[in-house]
């Protein structure tokens, strides 16, 4: 932390785009460029105070949206974010709607996910050590949920459970997949960026929820497919939103919580 010229290491990260990193909501921002056996993370990470806590900021696909999904260096951010001394993770990011009642502008705090991703860098376990690390019973940390549940309610429509597929991208899905994620596979969004991040947190013991914007219905319904530009412009229109929810949670994470999230190393490897 000296070495930073901060006081103490940020316990907290959000990941999020770029559009979330207001100076306004971070107080005395110092920038880091993280080096990591995983290369550099996609961007420098930004080290301020959020509401009296340290925090650090880390835009997932680097400023000017550099990494599309499918190229976001996943291990060397949650390295680099671990090594920095982060336990909680708050990622926010667009999501598609896989259904009626989960519409364009709300949010969601999802519990489940399934992984459709094809070629990523999975895990830090990559041999000669083998570890299998718990994720299927809360994925997400049900604390944080909690807290991020809360403070989005006061701004926005909230759903407060949701399962996540993440597809390889970066095309958007066919009309028969987006049907097979919604009726065979029982999903209510549809993103592109959750996996690997959320396992590589967890195999590092990382508490980890996410705050989903809905940008678009997918197109299991007949209508006008769905444009990147589309979902940046939903993505700026509720920015502020987003950035006041991110300043309300932080102070509210509750301590203790670490432990529990690292308590899933114990008997994982072989
Ligand atoms: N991100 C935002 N909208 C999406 C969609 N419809 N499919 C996949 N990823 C998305």
């Amino acid at each position: 932390a000296k070495d930073l010229g901060i006081d103490e290491l940020p316990a907290v990260a959000i990941i999020g785009g770029s559009g979330l990193y207001d100076p306004g909501i971070f107080e005395s921002p110092v920038e880091v460029q993280m080096h990591t056996p995983y290369g550099l993370p996609s961007d420098n990470v930004i080290v301020g105070r959020v509401g009296g806590r340290w925090v650090a900021f880390l835009p997932r696909h680097g400023r000017g949206h550099k990494y599309p999904p499918h190229r976001i260096p996943y291990r060397a951010n949650i390295y680099a974010l671990h090594a920095l001394g982060v336990r909680h993770v708050i990622a926010v990011s667009a999501v598609g709607s896989l259904r009626q009642d989960y519409a364009p502008g709300d949010f969601v705090v999802p519990d489940q996910f399934v992984d459709m991703t094809k070629s990523r860098e999975y895990t830090f376990y990559d041999g000669p050590r083998t570890c299998h690390v718990q994720i299927g019973l809360e994925p997400f940390t049900e604390e944080l949920r909690k807290a991020l549940i809360e403070a989005a309610s006061k701004y926005n429509k909230v759903h407060t459970s949701g399962c996540y597929v993440c597809i390889e991208g970066p095309r958007f899905s066919t009309k028969a997949e987006s049907r097979i994620w919604r009726d065979v596979y029982g999903c209510d969004i549809i993103g592109m960026t959750l996996v690997p991040e959320i396992n590589l947190a967890r195999e590092l013991g990382m508490c980890y929820a996410l705050l989903a914007l809905v940008t678009d219905y997918d197109i299991w319904v007949p209508h006008q497919p769905v444009t990147a530009e589309a979902v940046e412009k939903m993505m700026s229109e509720k920015m502020d939103i987003v950035r006041r929810v991110v300043a309300e949670v932080v102070p509210k994470i509750p301590s203790g919580v670490e432990a529990k999230c690292k308590a899933v190393l114990e008997n994982a490897c072989v």
